[in-house]
């Protein structure tokens, strides 16, 4: 099938190369040029994993280009563009509005368009009726891929929702998608049909459910700190109950990245709007907690240091989690600004990510400074302290042995709860963590 992609960021580029993988001719399109060079030569433009030899595998199928115009061919167009955040919180739709736009001139009778963005509940209805007389399709296919399973999630997704708006035969449309996914579908993947109101909700419903349950477990770590109990023993507990689980109960730091803080903001934002606002207020407290797990680190610090100003503080990570070099609104970053803020000389190091962040930032305090390597043994020489902000492997895997003697002093804080603590103190270092008992 000839299929069409709008915008190759995270969820497109990953989007058109698992549509390739599928047998299908794919045209995926961006007004982004280097992006689109990169992609047709093979190359990933951020890091993910698989997904290079994804692209190399399928080049045959895949054309990417920034020629709009190319997609006339195309029966199905996969919108697949940003949705960042406006000033007020919302969702900014410029983007999604922009594709479509751009989309009309080329769509014919019987044509499919698929939502895949994440956008504010309405949408899918309001963007219906602009091509009705058009005769076109139109269904919301939420996306749920993680970084660093990118790939996987999207060839081997848990569940298929299929959205469809007011006025759409949705029987015509759903038999198009089938006909997309048909090897997904075969494999006896859920595929579920519903309104395009309840499939936006869907997208946003999942997002903040997880948001939710990584910030309870980190108020369960708050309690713990000042009980003396142990917030991973505890989640380990209430995890093997079924109904709870124990996914998404590892506290520390708190979440971020692309997804959950910004779409949690934008649901708030939405539910003001249709006038339910009150029903979405525990998100504020669910968004309140996590940014007060980040000052968490400065405050252990200032207790085990005395004053922060003038310390040398190594971070190991800057990517918001392990195997992404994605940095937006990464806890581990705005914890290294806000350390050189108190006038702490930071360095950070993160294998990917380093990359995207080789910044040199002076902090607001005289003489805090902050900077960025790859290299995280050459980060804690000298260092008075060592943050561990992002789980990566080679951190956890790391000999305390080999760090130890390179610091000033031996002290780890153990932002992700994810060091062998016993392993750690053999060394004589002292650890700190986020509602743990050592
Ligand atoms: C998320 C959703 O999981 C995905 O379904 C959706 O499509 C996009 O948003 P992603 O942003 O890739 O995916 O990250 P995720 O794995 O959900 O982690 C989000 C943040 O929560 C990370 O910063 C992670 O470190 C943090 N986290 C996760 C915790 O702090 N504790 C946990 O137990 C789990």
């Amino acid at each position: 099938m000839k299929i069409s992609v709008i915008g190759c960021g995270y969820l497109g580029a990953v989007h058109a190369a698992a549509m390739a993988e599928l047998g299908h001719d794919v045209i995926a399109i961006d007004t982004n040029k280097a992006r689109i060079e990169a992609l047709q030569r093979g190359v990933a433009p951020f890091h993910e994993p698989n997904f290079e030899n994804l692209l190399k595998r399928n080049y045959s199928r895949l054309t990417f280009t920034t020629d709009i115009s190319k997609i006339r061919e195309s029966r199905v167009h996969f919108i697949a563009v940003g949705t960042p955040q406006a000033a007020d919180s919302s969702a900014d739709m410029t983007f999604i509005y922009g594709a479509f736009e751009n989309l009309i001139p080329y769509l014919s009778g019987g044509d499919l368009v698929v939502g895949k963005s994440t956008v504010p509940v309405g949408t899918a209805n309001q963007l219906s009726a602009r091509i009705a007389e058009l005769e076109a399709h139109l269904i919301w296919n939420p996306e749920f891929l993680r970084e660093g399973f990118a790939v996987e999630d999207t060839l081997s997704p848990d569940r298929l929702v299929y959205g469809v708006p007011e006025g759409i035969d949705g029987e015509e449309a759903s038999r198009i998608l089938d006909e997309v996914y048909e090897s997904i579908l075969e494999r006896g993947c859920p595929r579920l049909i519903m309104n395009s109101s309840t499939a936006e909700l869907v997208k946003v419903a999942a997002n903040s459910f997880l948001a939710t349950k990584i910030s309870f477990i980190n108020a369960m770590a708050e309690i713990a700190e000042v009980t003396g109990a142990d917030v991973t023993q505890l989640a380990d507990a209430i995890g093997y109950d079924s109904r709870i689980g124990r996914k998404f109960l590892n506290a520390g730091i708190g979440f971020g990245g692309g997804c959950l803080p910004k779409d949690i903001r934008a649901f708030m934002v939405r539910a003001d709007q249709l006038g339910v606002g009150e029903a979405l207020t525990f998100l504020k407290s669910i968004e309140s907690i996590n940014l007060r797990r980040r000052e968490q680190v400065t405050r252990l610090l200032k207790e085990e240091l005395g004053q922060i100003k003038g310390k040398k503080i190594a971070i190991w990570g800057i990517a918001f989690k392990p195997n992404s070099d994605d940095i937006r609104d990464s806890p581990a970053l705005s914890i290294a600004h806000s350390l050189a803020a108190h006038g702490a000389i930071v360095v950070s190091a993160d294998p990917m990510a380093w990359k995207a962040s080789t910044e040199q930032i002076p902090g607001d305090a005289d003489i805090g400074f902050h900077s960025v390597i790859q290299d995280h043994i050459t980060a804690v020489e000298g260092a008075d302290a060592l943050v561990v902000a992002t789980e990566w492997d080679i951190f956890i895997n790391e000999d305390p042995n080999r760090v130890g003697p390179l610091m000033k002093s031996k002290l780890v804080i153990d932002g992700r709860n994810c060091l062998d603590s016993l392993v750690w103190k053999s060394a004589g270092f002292r650890i700190r963590g986020f509602g743990r008992l050592y």
